[in-house]
């Protein structure tokens, strides 16, 4: 096992620009990769402004979020990743992007970098099968949002060995995390069981069943969950969930796993939640609606 000092960020989304923020708390350098040079100056931005709030909440000195961020560099360039200890994707969940994007970490990492996947419910078996690195290929499942969220996911695939997985469990440790362990099969743990409660809440409200509004109260208020079960659907992203309930549809075969018409029907209209400024519910300005 090396010991990391410089840990490669692929995808400067929300996934990846939390999980960089984390990285750099850590006193870990952050390289960040994104093909698109304004989604990372947006993220630097973002990390900055989440760096200073703690700052004015009086978690977190000047002094050291000013070293944090100056622990950051950003690369339009995977070739940038090549002197990284350790690397973590999170791009796009789309299996042929992401075996690229492996296959080419591959080449360019030293042999002992581990190669870690932020997805939510891809195989993690298939991506380390497009590397010569099989047994250093895992999933390393962040939460959103990844600065709060004390949960990472972690996922051995079919040839990940033992010290890889040791060595992921030690670095989400360093960033703050629990880890918990969960074997490669459609959705892990967390969207196994996720995913299924979102969807019923979506029949719920296609059915007639309650209201939006009746249907986040009861699990809020009911179940004591900080957001209803809509509103993460919007705040996870409608696509991210239908793409999530076909992974489990198809990879199961199991009818309980069918996605919601409405779901579908919501994300064939572009109604994609917070992100696209509609979903189950309404996030764009007043004076625009
Ligand atoms: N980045 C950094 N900090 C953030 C943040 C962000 N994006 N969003 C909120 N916070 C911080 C706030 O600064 C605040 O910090 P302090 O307590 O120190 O002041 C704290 O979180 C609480 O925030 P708010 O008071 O603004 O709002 P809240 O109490 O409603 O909490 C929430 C917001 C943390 C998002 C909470 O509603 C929550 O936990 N929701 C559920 C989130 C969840 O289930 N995530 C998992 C999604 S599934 C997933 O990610 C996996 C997948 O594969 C789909």
């Amino acid at each position: 096992m090396n010991t990391l000092k410089s840990i490669g960020v692929v995808g400067a989304g929300q996934m990846g620009s939390g999980i960089a923020q984390v990285v750099l708390l850590a006193d870990l350098a952050a390289v960040l990769h994104d093909r698109d040079e304004r989604i990372l100056g947006a993220a630097v931005q973002g990390i900055d402004r989440s760096l200073q709030r703690q700052v004015d909440k009086g978690t977190l000195s000047q002094a050291d979020k000013g070293a944090a961020v100056g622990r950051i560099r950003t690369a339009t360039d995977l070739k940038a990743l090549a002197a990284c200890d350790f690397v973590i994707e999170a791009v796009n969940e789309s299996l042929p992007l992401k075996r690229q994007i492996f296959e080419a970490l591959h080449v360019l990492c030293r042999p002992d970098v581990v190669l870690a996947s932020n997805t939510s419910s891809l195989s993690i078996t298939r991506i380390a099968a497009a590397t010569g690195r099989p047994d250093k290929v895992i999933g390393m499942h962040f939460m959103n949002p990844v600065p709060v969220m004390k949960l990472v996911e972690i996922v051995p695939g079919q040839a990940t060995s033992k010290e890889t997985l040791e060595e992921t469990r030690a670095l989400a440790l360093r960033l703050g995390k629990t880890a918990v362990v969960a074997q490669d099969f459609p959705g892990f743990i967390s969207n196994r069981v996720l995913m299924p409660l979102i969807n019923e809440a979506i029949f719920a409200l296609h059915e007639g069943v309650g209201t939006r509004d009746d249907i986040d109260t009861v699990m809020t208020l009911g179940m004591r969950h900080p957001m209803g079960p809509l509103a993460l659907a919007d705040f996870i992203g409608l696509d991210t969930c239908l793409s999530i309930m076909e992974i489990l549809h198809g990879g199961f075969g199991d009818p309980k796993y069918r996605p919601c018409p409405l779901l579908r029907r919501m994300v064939d209209a572009g109604h994609l939640g917070k992100k696209s400024g509609r979903g189950f519910y309404d996030y764009r300005p007043e004076g625009s609606r």
